[in-house]
């Protein structure tokens, strides 16, 4: 199975959502094999920063957006998917760095790899998760709610990431990247 082939339509958290903010995002298949290719299209490429109303996030589910022809996912993780990240002995870790573009260099705890969140949100501390869909082994990109510590799954070689995006077993060398990301309003998150 090609890493093309196994997100599309088989998992229900793959939602291809477009917003507006610079210019349009197109959703869907058109788009995706562009991904792949790592070959995205001049106009995707342009887009420095997109915002993303994540409004209609309610905890346990999340979007996978398009940015700068990659794919982001947005997660609003459960109560119980916070505390299993931050349960952890980072020390055990793969990869101790937290690999968040907004700190530099810091620990891989789960605090390090959450998205504050916007201020007065009802929201636990920790809800928000944002990162790159892509696997930091060869690329592809990982199923969500899926693998052996209920976060995502490279079924390319086999990595398993935990509920903060870190590689936990397998090939993968680093946790999940997080991009620059910040809310700007309780409902929107600007990526970049
Ligand atoms: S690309 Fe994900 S495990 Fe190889």
């Amino acid at each position: 199975m090609s890493h093309t082939e196994a997100p599309q339509g088989t998992r229900r958290d793959f939602i291809y959502y477009a917003t507006a903010g610079a210019g349009a995002v197109v959703t869907g298949a058109a788009v995706w094999p562009l991904v792949n290719q790592m070959n995205p299209t001049a106009d995707v490429q342009a887009l420095a920063s997109i915002r993303v109303d994540v409004s209609g996030v309610a905890p346990g589910t999340q979007l996978t957006v398009l940015w700068q022809g990659k794919p982001v996912f947005i997660r609003a993780r459960t109560e119980d998917e916070i505390a299993a990240a931050r349960d952890v002995d980072v020390s055990t870790l793969p990869d101790p760095d937290a690999n968040n573009a907004n700190l530099g260099e810091a620990p891989a705890t789960d605090e390090n790899r959450s998205l504050a969140p916007f201020e007065g949100s009802e929201l636990p501390a920790g809800t928000w998760l944002v990162q790159m869909g892509v696997c930091t082994h060869l690329g592809c990109v990982p199923l969500g709610e899926s693998g052996d510590f209920g976060g995502w799954f490279c079924p390319c070689h086999g990595s398993q990431y935990d509920t903060a995006g870190r590689i936990r077993r397998g090939p993968a060398p680093r946790n999940l990247p997080v991009p620059v990301a910040a809310f700007v309003d309780a409902a929107t998150i600007q990526l970049g």
